[in-house]
């Protein structure tokens, strides 16, 4: 049996929901494309991001694309940009050398495709052809919108200069949470068939066997990655995987992207603010190697994405896969750390609503999770809309990363949502837990 999902009532509500997704997404990309001036707008703050400007007006250059010529059937915009948008055609590191539209250019231009987009909105007929049922091509483009929001996010965080992010602090914790959850062998249901956003790769929705396994309650914390730091961990290969230790050298690998030595302990700048780490939060920007040595050194191993899934979304009550760890409904501030309200991973206990049927938690927002499963379609994928939405990346270069980050939109996280990156990458919102293999005397029923 496979997840339900609550849809719109009508073709009314259903596009008075995405306008206000639209709405909303827009604000988030203003916010962040308006706290900098034009210079750090057109600046590459890193080899690895894209200039702020050309961010924005991709997003742009896509919803032309999808929703104003493909869904809509309607004259171009500006067909002569499309190339310098293109992401395939343009790697990130010559983004800062193309002729890319000035700040207020790529902003008209935005208010332009998306006065199209409203009134396309208006008259489509959520018919039966897969790219407008249930509103599909718009909540696409909502996702990649907030998307590449996250995306500019991380910009943020790689910027040299003052603060000019501001949000509160995540929530104090109310739950003491540690140790681990035992998993039962079984079946369950992973992807989904009925989720009308989900996406390419997330689908179709299969039955999956796993034996029992332990997984942490809780993400890996930064007081337990100190250990492993102190412990000698990064100069020990033992731990790491020959490509990882390879890796660990060659880029000089000493602890999370982000920190350094501060007295006797350690300092971590977010967003422009240098802050005391904090032991009891979840460790963010390390690289899947890093995850796996420190997974090593615990005398554990990285869960697979599939042990993920069923811990997220198994309930053993009614033997079905929910939405999210607590149930169908969509995520609230109560549920999970989600949606840039604010700057950094909350501690560990801070989201008790959001725990799984299993007792797992903090699984949906603060930190993107690694796995060790490499990125591919689920069996009976078919590509849609477009093979480079996913399946180019198919293979064994590509690592998965569940669960969404303190920077990933509600629009863009579900039980079922899966994310993608290569094994060196740090700059993005990741951190882990540990799973291990359940021991003969813990699989007895
Ligand atoms: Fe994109």
């Amino acid at each position: 049996m496979t997840g339900t999902t609550t849809r719109p009532a009508g073709p009314e509500q259903l596009r008075s929901r995405i306008a206000a997704e639209l709405e909303r997404t827009r604000a988030r990309t203003a916010l962040l494309t308006e706290a900098v001036d034009e210079a750090d707008l057109t600046r590459q703050h890193s080899p690895l991001m894209s200039p702020l400007v050309w961010d924005l007006a991709h997003v742009g250059n896509q919803e032309e694309l999808w929703l104003v010529r493909d869904v809509g059937g309607r004259e171009p915009v500006r067909q002569d940009i499309d190339d310098l948008y293109d992401a395939f055609k343009q790697p990130r590191r010559d983004r800062p050398t193309l002729p890319l539209l000035p700040p207020q250019e790529a902003r008209a231009y935005l208010l332009t495709v998306r006065d199209k987009v409203l009134d396309l909105l208006d008259r489509v007929a959520f018919t039966e052809r897969p790219l407008v049922a249930d509103g599909f091509a718009f909540g696409m483009i909502v996702q990649h919108e907030q998307q590449h929001d996250e995306t500019m996010l991380a910009t943020h965080q790689l910027r040299v200069g003052p603060a000019v992010l501001h949000a509160p602090p995540p929530p104090e914790p109310t739950a003491g949470v540690d140790g681990e959850v035992l998993v039962a062998a079984g079946e369950f249901t992973m992807g989904t068939d009925t989720d009308p956003w989900a996406l390419d790769n997330e689908r179709p929705a299969h039955r999956v066997h796993l034996p029992a396994y332990a997984i942490d309650a809780a993400p890996v914390t930064n007081g337990r990655y100190r250990e492993f730091i102190a412990d000698g961990g990064y100069d020990d290969p033992r731990w790491w995987s020959p490509a990882g230790w390879r890796h660990r050298r060659e880029a000089e690998l000493v602890a999370p992207m982000h920190w350094r030595r501060d007295g006797d302990g350690w300092a971590y700048r977010r967003f422009g603010r240098w802050a005391p780490v904090r032991d009891d939060e979840p460790v963010v920007h390390v690289c899947y190697h890093e995850a796996r040595a420190y997974a090593a050194w615990a005398g554990k191993r990285l869960p697979t994405e599939a042990e993920w899934e069923k811990a997220a979304r198994w309930d053993p009550a009614s033997g079905r896969s929910r939405r999210y760890p607590w149930g169908d409904d969509d995520p609230t501030a109560e549920h999970a750390n989600l949606g840039q309200r604010h700057l950094w991973p909350a501690p560990v206990g801070a989201y008790p609503a959001g725990a799984s049927p299993l007792g797992v938690h903090q699984l949906i927002g603060d930190v993107w999770e690694w796995t060790s499963t490499p990125f591919r379609g689920h069996p009976g994928f078919t590509a849609f809309p477009y093979r480079e939405y996913s399946e180019v990346f198919f293979g064994d270069d590509h690592r998965v990363l569940r669960g969404g980050s303190f920077g990933t939109d509600r629009a863009a996280c579900r039980g079922t949502f899966r994310n993608w990156d290569f094994p060196i990458r740090r700059q993005i919102f990741s951190g882990f837990r540990c799973a291990r293999d359940a021991r003969p005397e813990e699989s007895q029923p």
